[in-house]
């Protein structure tokens, strides 16, 4: 049986796409992606630096193939991401003619993207991550340009532009170790002040960056029980779990930083030790309880397809040999996926 089929639509269940799979250059991972999955995201091509490289350019190509692929298999197309502060080339927080930049000409910048993008896929990508990632760990906010330029009133300014340009969207805010309380409580602060002024969100996105050891369900489970409350929709945005140590102030995804290679933190090259793929099987297969335990969850994405194309052989080590998905690297079900596929059966026939 199939994700997609064991689910029965309890949440949608999904994967996120490189460039290559996108372009149709991987048959093994699309087959696993057409097989398990009803919602596709791409890793990188709906990002700023990938659409809108230069002032004056556009480039849609691979985002009109992404949207393509997703019409052709029928699968909820989620859009990723419209405001961070990676991934956005230099030039849109540069002031004209070398001057300082205003917060006026950053808005205008916001708002012709945001209306260039999602109108171009109106009616085909349904839900956006309109803002990512705009909170530090104990919930203070970012000090990314962004917010430096425009100040809070940025989130609920995009927000606003994506409404504009497809109305019938759904609207998401989208970071990781959404786990950690505070973090957690500056999310639900945002969304429910935003929805408090009539301003459209749909769901929060806690992307799942975790490893064996943690972030624990009993951690999770409470942060999740006070998202649920705000009312809107919780979705699982990038999960993947890592088996490779990684220091405890490295859990998330806070790409500016990074490790040195060394030989210890790369103990796998030759496969995953059978003792290990069974703890990372019983982890996922917990947290898979947990997801189908809340009814306000509504979709889980894992990041990436297979071992062979997770970000996490290069993150926060360059050139690792990493194991956090269901698939390894030839796209064979690692026992992480039978007992995924177990864990549901279970709890789904149990009338969870
Ligand atoms: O586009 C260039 C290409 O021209 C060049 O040849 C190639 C050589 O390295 O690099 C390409 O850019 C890479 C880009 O992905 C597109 O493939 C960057 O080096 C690489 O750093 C970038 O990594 C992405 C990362 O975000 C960086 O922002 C990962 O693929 C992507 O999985 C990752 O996704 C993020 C989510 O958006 C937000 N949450 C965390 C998650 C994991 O970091």
């Amino acid at each position: 049986m199939t994700l997609r089929e064991i689910l029965q639509g309890r949440f949608l269940i999904g994967a996120a796409l490189n460039n290559g799979q996108i372009a149709g250059q991987d048959p093994v991972a699309l087959e696993i992606v057409k097989r398990h999955f009803n919602t596709i995201t791409p890793e990188d091509v709906l990002k700023w630096d990938a659409l809108h490289p230069a002032p004056d350019r556009f480039e849609f190509a691979a985002a009109d193939r992404f949207a393509a692929l997703g019409e052709e298999n029928g699968l909820f197309l989620v859009g990723h991401t419209l405001v961070w502060h990676h991934q956005t080339p230099s030039w849109v927080f540069e002031g004209a003619r070398g001057k300082p930049l205003d917060g006026e000409l950053l808005l205008a910048r916001m708002r012709e993207y945001i209306r260039t993008v999602v109108g171009r896929y109106r009616g085909r990508v349904q839900g956006w991550d309109v803002v990512n990632e705009a909170f530090e760990d104990d919930g203070t906010w970012r000090q990314s340009p962004w917010y430096t330029a425009l100040g809070e009133e940025y989130v609920a300014k995009a927000f606003e532009f994506a409404h504009e340009a497809d109305p019938d969207a759904e609207l998401y805010y989208n970071d990781y170790n959404l786990w950690k309380m505070p973090k957690c409580q500056a999310a639900i602060r945002l969304v429910n002040s935003l929805r408090g002024r009539g301003i459209r969100v749909d769901g929060i996105g806690e992307q799942a960056h975790w490893v064996l050891d943690g972030p624990r369900v009993e951690e999770i489970e409470p942060a999740l029980a006070e998202l649920e409350k705000t009312g809107v929709r919780v979705m699982f945005t990038e999960l993947d779990i890592d088996p490779l140590p990684r220091p405890e102030a490295l859990i998330g995804a806070d790409i500016s930083k990074r490790l040195e290679v060394a030989p210890e933190l790369d103990p796998y090259r030759d496969g995953l030790p059978e003792s290990v793929g069974q703890r990372l099987a019983e982890r996922y297969a917990e947290v898979f309880r947990m997801f189908v335990k809340h009814r306000a969850v509504s979709r889980v994405t894992f990041w990436c397809v297979t071992d062979a194309d997770t970000w996490l052989n290069n993150w926060p080590v360059r050139g690792r040999t990493n194991h956090p998905l269901l698939w390894d690297r030839q796209g064979r079900p690692k026992p992480a996926f039978h007992a995924v596929v177990e864990a549901l059966k279970r709890a789904l026939t149990a009338g969870a």
